[in-house]
């Protein structure tokens, strides 16, 4: 399923040469969502995704969190297909409330993504959803945010799209699954 799905997004959908920098060939998501039944598909296809490589909803994790700002867009679809509880994580100063905060490095200087206090629990058992995996440093960060959260643990994190060439993987402490591989 995953060149099936591969072959139909690379045929309907363009690359954004040298985009957010020089050397990235960037996959802009709504360039699948502004396609209905190629989105439907897209979403059907990391439904599979999930079920093989993770387990199922509600058993092998019972809560999404998706990461600013295009896992805005996938996870709760997935979380209402599944009747499943989502959360954000954003960048610092956007949620309200108390929050946890977990600062990473970037290329120059660094960063800092929060998630608000009490969402988890030792009871949630986390999938995170995002679009793309490129140099790991987004999604190391969530985990290590969630891990912080009152006991919730990281069950893995799910992409449409990844970058093996960055070695995003390496800095991961679970596992991300990815539905699409850029070369
Ligand atoms: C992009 C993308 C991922 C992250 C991946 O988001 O949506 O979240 O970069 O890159 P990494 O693996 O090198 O960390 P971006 O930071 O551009 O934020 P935005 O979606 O809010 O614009």
């Amino acid at each position: 399923f995953k060149q099936q799905i591969s072959k139909e997004v690379m045929a309907q959908t363009k690359f954004f040469k040298d985009f957010p920098k020089k050397g990235i060939n960037f996959m802009d998501l709504f360039s699948i969502t502004t396609k209905p039944a190629l989105f439907r598909k897209v979403i059907d296809a990391l439904k599979t995704l999930i079920e093989v490589e993770v387990g199922r909803p509600g058993e092998a994790f019972n809560y999404l969190v998706g990461l600013e700002a295009r896992g805005f867009v996938l996870g709760p679809i997935l979380a209402m297909e599944y009747g499943l509880p989502f959360t954000a994580i954003r960048k610092k100063g956007k949620l309200p409330g108390d929050t946890i905060v977990e600062e990473y490095k970037l290329e120059y200087g660094s960063d800092a993504c929060e998630i608000q206090k009490e969402v988890l629990d030792q009871s949630s058992r986390v999938l995170i959803l995002d679009d793309l995996l490129a140099t790991g440093g987004t999604l190391c960060a969530a985990m290590n945010l969630i891990q912080k959260c009152d006991g919730a643990q990281v069950v893995a994190s799910v992409v449409v799209f990844d970058i093996p060439a960055l070695k995003g993987r390496d800095k991961l402490t679970k596992a991300c699954h990815a539905l699409i591989s850029l070369d």
